[in-house]
Formats: C-alpha cells, sequence, structure tokens
C-alpha cells in the first residue's frame, strides 16, 4: 500500500475545503480506507473541527517543516478510524518564514512520502492564498480536488488556480493532476445548474457526478468538533460525502474491499477525535 495523496484546494475561502477535508476523511474510513488528514491552514479550522482541543497539540504540521528530521509520526494524533496532523497558529508565523528556507516548500512532500506505506490515502486541508503553504501542499499531492460554491463568482478563481498549478508541473511535480472539480453548497437555484452546467462545459467529467448539497448540519458539526457523521448520520451531508467518498475510491481504484483490507480501518460510527482520542 502507498498513499494516494489528495489536496483540496482553491484560493477562494468559503467554498468548503474544510468541509470536505473533513467529511470526505471520514467517509474514506467508514467506507475502510485508512486516512492521514493534514491540516495545513494556519486557521487551523480543519483541525478544530475535528475536536481537537488546542491544548492537546504537542508537535503540529509547523513542526514537522521546521525541522527536516521530525518523522511525520511525531506530530500525528489518533482519532476514529482517521489520524491527524493539526495545524495551529503558529502555522502562519512558519509560512512567513519559509521564504528564507532552503527548499521550504518540498518538505512537507518528503516527511510525507515516509508514511505513505501507512495509509491508503492522505488529505490535505490548504489555505486560500497563494503562497508557501499551498506551494507546500501542491508539490506533496498527486491529485488535487478543487471545491467550487455554487456562486456567482464561482468560476472566477478557477482558472488562477489552474495557472498555478500548471507552474508546479512544469516545476517541481510534473505529476500532479486534477482528481475533480466539486459542486458545493449547491442548492435548487438557477445558479447552482447554471454554475454546474458550466463546470462541465469547462472539464467535461474532470467534474464530479456528486455534488454537496446545501446543508445545515454540515456548518453545524464543525462548532461541535465533530463530522457530519457524528452529527447527523442520515442528513443530506453524509448521503453526499459518502457518495463523494465512493467516487474517489473509484477513481484510486480502490475497491471498498480493498480499503477494507486495512484493519487499522476497521471502525463503525464512534466517537469523534475528542481529546480522550488524541495520543
Ligand atoms: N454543503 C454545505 N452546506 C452548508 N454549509 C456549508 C456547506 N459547506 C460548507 N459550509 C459552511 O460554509 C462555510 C465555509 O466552509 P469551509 O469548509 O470552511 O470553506 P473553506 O475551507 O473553503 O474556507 C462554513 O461555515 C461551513 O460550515
Ligand atoms: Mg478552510
Amino acid at each position: 500500500m502507498s498513499a494516494k495523496v489528495i489536496a483540496v484546494t482553491n484560493q477562494k475561502g468559503g467554498v468548503g475545503k474544510t468541509t470536505t477535508t473533513i467529511n470526505l476523511a471520514q467517509a474514506l474510513a467508514i467506507r475502510g480506507a485508512s486516512v492521514l488528514v493534514v491540516d495545513i491552514d494556519p486557521q487551523g479550522n480543519t483541525t478544530q473541527g475535528f475536536g481537537v482541543p488546542l491544548e492537546a497539540i504537542g508537535k503540529s504540521v509547523s513542526d514537522l517543516i521546521l525541522n527536516r528530521d521530525l518523522p511525520a509520526d511525531a506530530a500525528t494524533y489518533a482519532g476514529d478510524g482517521i489520524s491527524l496532523i493539526p495545524a495551529t497558529r503558529k502555522l502562519a508565523e512558519v509560512e512567513r518564514e519559509m521564504v528564507g528556507m532552503t527548499n521550504s516548500e518540498l518538505r512537507l512532500a518528503r516527511t510525507l512520502k515516509a508514511v505513505r506505506e501507512k495509509y491508503s490515502v492522505i488529505i490535505l486541508d490548504v489555505p486560500p492564498t497563494f503562497g508557501p503553504l499551498m506551494n507546500s501542499a501542491l508539490n506533496a499531492a498527486d491529485s488535487l480536488i478543487i471545491p467550487v460554491d455554487s456562486g456567482f463568482y464561482a468560476m472566477n478563481g478557477i482558472k488562477d488556480m489552474l495557472s498555478e498549478i500548471e507552474e508546479i508541473k512544469v516545476g517541481t511535480n510534473p505529476n500532479l493532476s486534477i482528481m475533480g472539480i466539486l459542486l458545493t453548497l449547491a442548492d435548487h437555484t438557477r445558479m447552482t445548474g447554471d454554475v454546474f452546467d458550466e463546470l462541465v462545459a469547462g472539464f467535461g467529467d474532470k467534474v464530479f457526478v456528486t455534488r454537496i448539497r446545501r446543508n445545515v448540519k454540515l456548518k453545524e458539526a464543525p462548532a461541535l468538533g465533530k463530522t457530519i457523521f457524528h452529527h447527523a448520520p442520515t442528513s443530506t451531508g453524509s448521503e453526499d460525502y459518502l457518495s463523494l467518498a465512493d467516487e474517489v475510491l473509484g477513481q484510486l481504484n480502490l475497491s471498498q474491499n480493498e480499503a477494507a483490507q486495512n484493519e487499522l480501518a476497521q471502525i463503525a460510527l464512534v466517537a469523534p477525535m475528542v481529546a480522550g482520542g488524541v495520543q
């Protein structure tokens, strides 16, 4: 087994990157995959969304970037079916320091390479700004999921994102690919339909069939430190993220059974990643 690394990225904020990271990761774990989530956003929303208390965090992704010799395991926290490398506010300062560090944008890739054998999927939550952290994610990733909200300006950001991806491909990560563009915050309005049609017209089968519907349960869950599957297992949010997980497993050629062979991953729906679950 060698994990596929997927970065969830779009330089537009509020499009559902963090919501997708948390709930896709949990859905993949429910389907039997062993999943590592890496929070690379200094806002730490993914870390908080999994319910990890700040005071429980010792080493974080910042330490992995600052110290080349520190193994990923030193900053990995165990949840139920999911492992997490958390981010804290310190990461904002680390990003500024990265500018003067040799190959700083390749460090995360190298650190993660050493733990690929332990997981079937590694998911990165990426900040919404072009800079050393986004570049770190694009260098570490095999493929990208680009969430796009169903709003009027949805298409605006995609072109910038695509040219950034091209830059990385001709430079340091030639194998980077787009796994899919994901419509989020979908509702019954005409706008949602128009944005979806426009995406399909522009990107064809690179658009996920699954659309993530607007669901208030998805909004409530992170404040409770819970994934959607712990907060509202019968919601449309749960349904949509499971459907996305199935598409992702299909693209990775990981059947549910194959994913389930990993014994660590034999989880049922249990408690979220709370203090007691953190190593
Ligand atoms: N499908 C959805 N339905 C309802 N609210 C959502 C949905 N997806 C995201 N949200 C909410 O929208 C806001 C932005 O989402 P978030 O995942 O934090 O975006 P990003 O990480 O791209 O900034 C959050 O308050 C989140 O709870
Ligand atoms: Mg976010």
